[in-house]
């Protein structure tokens, strides 16, 4: 038997095909583009993901027998707001997780609903790209789309509907909405009230590893796949990635270095951080995971080597940075280039290098970026501790985590040792992962994880640099509310 994963991503689809023992069979990628309408916006056509899966698959199954796939997981990226019409066409192109448009519905819903009965209904706070907000904005700056909704998905739930035709979504993906109360796998009505939407709007809530349908006969044409493909929920990326890298079970962690960055803490118990600071949400394997995460982390590499250095050389470019180098170097980096999530929940925080003198080089930039991306991650870990959770290892992946000196970087910079799985394709390989246990190859995921899953090479820290970081990232962490204040002085 055969399975597809889809990782539903900002940049481009990743396809994945497994066999039932978790094989690496091929691997596809089709990009699609991602649009800034306005500073601190992001949107995509739900159309191109469609179009970029369909396009993908075919070249997936080249060399394999298309009558063995059994099944399909999707792993979407998270909380972006898809909305359909009676007809079932899209209304307006997808707000995404990293826009920051919803400033104002954000602090109304902190302010005037309140943090703390936000938190009693969902688990959660509002944080701008949260989808709840984003409903506020178009009730209120788009009347007359926002009367046409019909459905209300989130992307993978999206790519899920073009398969089989079913509105469903996961507890995982569905968490991030801010509209479903987290600990008792249910939609809030106040929270549906509050946004102006019913239940009847919503997609259908499942586990993970639920079967939601299978093909259409169109869906099943435009692929090359038979009707009876079995496609599950799917989850979000990160619940995925957790999924494909093994954290599933209690007091797991897992760092994804991708578009964004991001913890993930798993617990069979539902827990919430006392400052909301990080997300409490549910995760694919039936459990719950509180999770921080920051809006650009490879994004911020990307943006150095693509925008302005102008080079596709990434690994060309780290050449010159050794391990001497670590923890010494005095550039600082603020990875804020679309505000930033957690913790500090600002859409209109900016990106900043800080310490360039008349002889700093390229390489201390480079290198100032990797760390800059590593110290916010430790932000979210240091909340983590401070609810008396500790990390003394994670498992890595993301684009972020080929690069061997961002690893030995995060290492550092975290102190804990970072277990690298076989694949680092996290959300995809989950993805698989789920469509096997929904075609009932595994009776549950986490044994679906242990025989999927296993560590390729440890990274540890080394004691001396980790000392020198600590020291570097406290400095790093006296930046933001410095630069914050500086701005709200001349907005005043
Ligand atoms: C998580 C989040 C991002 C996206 C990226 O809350 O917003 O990690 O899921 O695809």
């Amino acid at each position: 038997m055969l399975f597809i994963g889809i990782d539903l991503g900002t940049s481009a689809v990743k396809l994945l095909l497994t066999d039932e023992t978790g094989r690496i069979l091929n691997i596809v990628d089709r990009e699609y583009p991602l649009s800034f309408p306005e500073p601190g916006w992001s949107e995509q056509e739900p159309e191109d993901w469609w179009n970029a899966v369909k396009d993908g698959i075919p070249a997936l199954l080249q060399d394999a027998d298309p009558s063995q796939v059994a099944g399909i997981g999707t792993a979407g990226q998270m909380h972006g707001l898809v909305v359909l019409d009676d007809d079932d066409q899209v209304i307006r192109p997808a707000i995404l997780w990293n826009d920051g448009r919803t400033q104002k519905q954000t602090e109304m819903l902190n302010t005037e609903i309140g943090k703390d009965v936000l938190s009693e209904r969902t688990g959660n706070i509002a944080f701008a790209g949260f989808t709840a907000p984003k409903l506020l904005w178009m009730k209120e700056n788009e009347p007359e789309n926002f009367a046409k909704i019909r459905r209300i998905m989130l992307p993978k739930d999206y790519v899920n509907h073009k398969l089989t035709g079913a509105c469903a979504t996961d507890y995982s993906d569905a968490s991030g909405m801010l509209l479903l109360d987290v600990k008792n796998r249910r939609w809030s009505t106040e929270m549906l009230e509050i946004c102006s939407v019913t239940e009847e709007q919503l997609p259908e809530l499942h586990e993970s590893s639920d079967p939601i349908g299978r093909l259409t006969p169109e869906a099943a044409e435009a692929l090359g796949l038979s009707e009876d493909v079995v496609v599950c929920a799917g989850a979000g990326d990160n619940a995925a990635a957790a999924v494909g890298c093994g954290a599933v079970g209690d007091g797991r962690c897992n760092i994804s270095l991708g578009t964004s960055g991001t913890v993930f803490i798993t617990s069979d118990e539902f827990k919430v951080d006392a400052k909301n600071a990080l997300h409490a949400f549910d995760h694919a394997d039936g459990g719950y995971h509180l999770m921080g995460c920051i809006l650009s982390a490879a994004s911020c590499n990307k943006w150095w080597m693509d925008e302005i250095l102008k080079t596709g050389d990434y690994a060309g470019e780290q050449t010159g940075i050794g391990p001497e180098d670590l923890g010494k170097n005095d550039v600082y980096f603020l990875p804020y280039l679309m505000g930033e999530r957690s913790p500090h929940n600002d859409p209109a925080a900016r990106g900043a290098f800080i310490g360039l003198r008349m002889d700093t080089k390229r390489e201390e930039m480079t290198q100032a970026v990797l760390e800059g991306v590593a110290f916010a991650i430790r932000d979210c870990l240091e909340i983590a501790k401070e609810q008396g959770i500790e990390v003394t290892e994670s498992t890595l992946c993301g684009g972020g985590a080929k690069s061997p000196l961002w690893r030995q970087i995060l290492a550092d910079v975290l102190d804990i040792d970072l277990l690298i799985p076989r694949t680092e394709q996290g959300p995809g390989y989950g993805g698989a992962m789920l469509a096997a246990v929904a075609c009932g190859v595994y009776p549950d995921v986490s044994s679906c994880a242990k025989a999927f899953v296993s560590t390729k090479e440890t990274v540890t820290p080394d004691s001396e640099t980790a000392r020198l970081y600590d020291e570097r990232y406290r400095q790093w962490h006296a930046l933001y509310p410095a630069l914050r204040a500086a701005r709200e002085q001349t907005e005043e």
